[in-house]
C-alpha cells in the first residue's frame, strides 16, 4: 500500500483529502505525526511554488511520498488579496474569525464587486524530493456581506460559490467536496495516483 504524507497540520484539509481519496489504496500519514519536522516557510510568489516547496521539503524530512496543497482566496476588488497570504492575512496567529473580519472591513472600504475565487495547487513529491505531479483547481464565487454557517474552515463562512445562495460554511461537506477548488485539483491527481498504484502492484507481482 502506498504511504502518502498529507503535508499539512490543518485538520480541515486532512479531512477533505482523506475523504476524496477514500477509494484509493493509500495509507495516509500527516504532519501531526512528525512533531520534529522543521516547518517550511511559504516564500513562493504563487500557490504552485509554495505547494512544491512544501511537498519537497516534507518528503525529504520524512522520507515519504508527500502531497502538499497551497490554497487561498483571491478577491477581485482587493487586487487578488489575500492570495498566497490567506493564512496570515490578519497576522501569524490570527483566528479564522479575525481573518474574516479584516477581509470584510477591507472589502467594505472599496464598495466594489464582491467577486472572488478559491485557488488550490497540489504538488506530489517522491521521497527523494522529485516532483512527480502538479495539479490546480479553482472555485469561483462571491464574498457574502456577513459570515454564515459553521461547516468547513478558514474563509468558508463568507464564500458563496457560483450557482449557490449559501456559503461553504452553510453548504454540506458533500457539496463542497464536489465543487471546491481542492476537490477540482484532487480529481486531477486521482487518475495519476491510480495509475501509479496499479503500476507499483504490477512491479511487485513481477518481482514475486
Ligand atoms: P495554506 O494553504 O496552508 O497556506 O493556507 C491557506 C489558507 O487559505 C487557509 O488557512 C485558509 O484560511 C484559506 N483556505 C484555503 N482553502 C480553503 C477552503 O477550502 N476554505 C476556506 N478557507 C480556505
Amino acid at each position: 500500500m502506498l504511504e502518502l504524507l498529507a503535508a499539512t497540520k490543518n485538520a480541515g484539509k486532512i479531512k477533505e483529502l482523506k475523504e476524496s481519496l477514500l477509494n484509493l489504496h493509500i495509507c495516509f500519514r500527516d504532519l501531526n505525526e512528525f512533531p520534529n519536522v522543521i516547518e517550511v516557510e511559504e516564500t513562493g510568489g504563487t500557490f504552485t511554488e509554495n505547494a512544491v516547496l512544501k511537498a519537497q521539503s516534507y518528503a525529504l524530512q520524512t522520507k515519504l511520498w508527500a502531497l502538499a496543497d497551497d490554497s487561498g482566496l483571491e478577491v477581485e476588488a482587493l487586487g487578488g488579496a489575500p492570495g498566497v497570504f490567506s493564512a496570515r492575512y490578519a497576522g501569524e496567529n490570527a483566528t479564522n474569525e479575525e481573518k474574516i473580519i479584516k477581509l470584510l472591513q477591507e472589502l467594505n472600504k472599496t464598495r466594489e464587486e464582491r467577486n472572488a475565487r478559491f485557488v488550490c495547487a497540489i504538488a506530489i513529491s517522491d521521497e527523494k524530493g522529485e516532483i512527480r505531479f502538479l495539479a490546480n483547481g479553482v472555485c469561483a464565487g462571491k464574498i457574502a456581506l456577513t459570515p454564515s454557517g459553521t461547516n468547513g474552515f478558514g474563509y468558508d463562512p463568507i464564500f458563496i460559490p457560483d450557482g449557490f445562495e449559501q456559503t461553504f460554511g452553510e453548504l454540506s461537506s458533500k457539496t463542497k467536496q464536489k465543487i471546491s477548488h481542492r476537490a477540482r485539483a484532487i480529481k486531477k491527481i486521482i487518475r495519476y495516483l491510480r495509475d501509479f498504484i496499479a503500476s507499483s502492484l504490477d512491479q511487485t507481482a513481477f518481482r514475486l
